[in-house]
């Protein structure tokens, strides 16, 4: 088959790692990057360190609004699918370049391949969902990663097309597991300096709409990683450095290391050798659940159900004194426990999309 892909943000680019090595090997991949991340630390990193094969197509479409920047893509992706004619059009989870390329394809009539289908949170205020509910109803082909999204997709009458295939995220992180020592990272903080990694740390990310609307929720995010007693890695996502900035300048804050974005590789093992992560991650809170760390998720909705067993992810208010109460809550880990399947998700799906010969 020939394969168009649509990926533009970093979570994007992970699975699309441990995706087109398998894909490849029996389908032409025709890449697009929308350009939804754009600088060299959200975007030519991934392609470099994980070797993922160059795009064919770059769109340099980012910014704006939701709907301006859906709308552009929209129209651009269009041209590309005209021109490429593909089988079938391949997306990866729920963000506006998911949506976006679905759309452009469903109306030409190009079968959709949804990977991560399913996930539901129950509420479009969050702008994710909007992405992930529309891009689920017009795909031909579901893919979801965990018995939780084959419940969801149950109730809106989803199931025909659906495969319970595991989790790529997982597929991506047992592959890359080692890859990077904790010696060899060199983090670059927002003034410039480059800071080695402490013996001791937590690990923090946040950029969710939710939570960074105002700087109050992240200043009490930071409160809370300040008094945990050990430094904390914070490498922050551009949507927040502006309000990371300004709040550095206000309070002083001794724990926690302000840095730029990091790599997959420094990612990953920074997520293996954290004592404790708080994130409002989709991605490094199922990454957390495969290192059997410790996870406060700071929002209001459980978005990987499968985690929160346990204490072993737990969700938290933006206050500081939630996040620090919920870290008294000791997480117990139960190896046998494998919800995000055996880290072959991308294997399931190329034998199904050949097997049940299913687009054609
Ligand atoms: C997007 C996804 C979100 C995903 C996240 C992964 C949507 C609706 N949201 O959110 O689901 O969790 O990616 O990180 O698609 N920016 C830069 N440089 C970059 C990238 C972004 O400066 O390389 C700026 C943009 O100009 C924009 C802001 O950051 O002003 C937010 O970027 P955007 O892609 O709109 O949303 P994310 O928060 O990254
Ligand atoms: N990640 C990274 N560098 C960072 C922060 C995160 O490489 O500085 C990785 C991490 O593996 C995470 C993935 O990027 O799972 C996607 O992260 P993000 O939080 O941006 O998106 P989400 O998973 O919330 O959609």
């Amino acid at each position: 088959m020939k394969i168009v892909t649509v990926v533009g943000a970093r979570p994007q680019f992970i699975k699309a790692a441990a995706m087109s090595r398998v894909l490849r090997r029996e389908h032409q991949e025709i890449l697009v990057h929308t350009g939804q991340h754009y600088d060299p630390n959200m975007s030519d990193v991934f392609f470099e360190e994980l070797g993922i094969p160059q795009p064919e197509y770059n769109l340099g479409i980012s910014g704006g609004s939701h709907a301006q920047m859906t709308g552009r893509m929209l129209i651009a992706i269009e041209e590309v699918l005209l021109k490429e004619s593909p089988d079938a059009l391949l997306v990866y989870g729920d963000t506006n370049s998911t949506m976006a390329a679905s759309l452009a394809a469903v109306k030409l009539h190009i079968p959709i391949i949804h990977v991560e289908a399913a996930a539901r949170l129950g509420t479009f205020s969050n702008p994710e969902e909007v992405n992930r509910v529309v891009t689920d109803h017009i795909s031909s082909i579901l893919f979801a990663c965990v018995p939780s999204a084959v419940e969801f997709a149950r109730k809106e009458g989803l199931e025909r097309n659906l495969f319970l295939v595991g989790d790529p995220m997982y597929d991506a992180f047992l592959y890359y597991k080692g890859h990077r020592a904790l010696e060899q990272i060199q983090l670059k903080s927002l003034d410039g300096k480059i800071r080695m990694v402490p013996d001791h740390f937590n690990y923090l990310t946040c950029h969710r709409q939710e939570n960074t609307q105002s700087d109050d929720n992240l200043k009490e995010i930071l409160f809370a990683m300040e008094s945990m007693g050990i430094p904390s890695i914070y490498p922050v996502h551009p949507r927040n450095q502006e309000a990371a900035r300004r709040i550095m300048e206000k309070d002083r804050f001794r724990n926690i290391l302000f840095v730029e974005p990091v790599g997959y590789l420094d990612s990953n093992t920074l997520v293996n050798n954290a004592q404790r992560i708080v994130t409002d991650s989709g991605g490094v809170q199922r990454e957390a659940f495969f290192a059997e760390k410790p996870c406060i998720t700071v929002f209001d909705y459980v978005v990987w159900p499968e985690t929160m067993v346990n204490h072993c992810n737990q969700l938290a208010k933006p206050d500081a004194k939630d996040i620090l109460d919920k870290c008294k809550n000791k997480a117990v880990f139960d190896t046998q426990y494998r919800p995000f399947g055996d880290g072959h998700a991308c294997e399931r799906m190329c034998d199904i999309l050949r097997k049940e010969n299913i687009l054609r």
